[in-house]
């Protein structure tokens, strides 16, 4: 996982799922990025009100879900005002296409599941504001899921990152035999580079801010090097020129074509 195999290939890393085709952070996106090869899966973890860590990209969930139908009253929409089983009642697929009615806001427990055995893990902190403490909510959340950490750090098929790098560094404190990663949409800094290379594995920055220069630094570090998010097949392509050990797309088909037949 992560580190570029025989074929000198970058992982193919599905962007909050298969996104381009399937709702974000659905089991729907995550079983299609599966069928469709990619390596590895990114979803945004999250935490509800009364504790159930769930997958959602934004701090709220008018973008993604009917929350406005069903909880017309509601003052706040963020996710950390509405408990588990609220959630349960909203639709997480309408948005996008009539196809996906219905699909629920998965935990991460149901994520983990609809991976199945082959497919890694790419977990990233969201940590909203008033949310700290999510790194350590992480941590106890992947210990309560029977076996799969275990399996998890012996087939190397988990990394959890976060842009909340304190948050990452509790994580790695309490679960320091999971590999983690720093996302950076700022081009890092030799100071910040240094520094992670004495705790975590990977740094994962924006694309657009990476060159060969940034790569070759990071790998002399010793980490490794996922960009995001990277969707035009030409950028695709520059990303695999450029060396990187991960590429997360909205559409892993794309890419798992251009990486075959390149
Ligand atoms: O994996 C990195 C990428 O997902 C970070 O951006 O906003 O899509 O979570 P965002
Ligand atoms: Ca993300």
């Amino acid at each position: 996982a992560g580190e570029k195999g025989d074929s000198g290939q970058p992982d193919v890393i599905a962007h909050r799922g298969s996104s381009g085709v399937a709702p974000e952070n659905t089991l729907a996106a995550i079983t299609t990025a599966r069928a469709q090869g990619a390596d590895s899966v990114e979803v945004d973890v999250q935490r509800t009100a009364d504790g159930e860590l769930v997958l959602l990209h934004d701090c709220t969930l008018e973008r993604t879900t009917d929350v406005e139908e069903v909880f017309p009253d509601r003052e706040s929409y963020a996710l950390s005002d509405f408990t588990a089983d609220e959630l349960t009642r909203l639709d997480a697929g309408s948005w996008l296409s009539p196809e996906f009615e219905g699909e629920p806001i998965p935990t991460l427990r149901e994520g983990i599941r609809a991976l199945g055995p082959r497919t890694d893990l790419l977990l990233e902190v969201k940590v909203c504001e008033g949310e700290e403490g999510l790194g350590q909510a992480v941590a106890d959340g992947l210990r309560e899921i029977p076996g799969y950490l275990r399996r998890a750090v012996a087939t190397d098929s988990l990394v959890v990152q976060s842009f909340d790098h304190d948050e990452t560094r509790e994580f790695h404190t309490e679960l320091p035999r999971v590999p983690v990663g720093l996302l950076f949409s700022a081009r890092p800094t030799d100071a910040e580079l240094a520094e992670a290379a004495t705790w975590a594995q990977q740094a994962n920055p924006r694309y657009t801010l990476t060159d060969q220069a940034l790569v070759d630094q990071v790998h002399a570090l010793g980490l490794e090097i996922n960009v995001w998010t990277v969707n035009a097949e030409s950028d695709m392509r520059a990303a695999v020129e450029l060396g990187v050990d991960g590429v997360i797309t909205d559409y892993p088909q794309v890419l798992r074509e251009i990486l075959r037949t390149s």
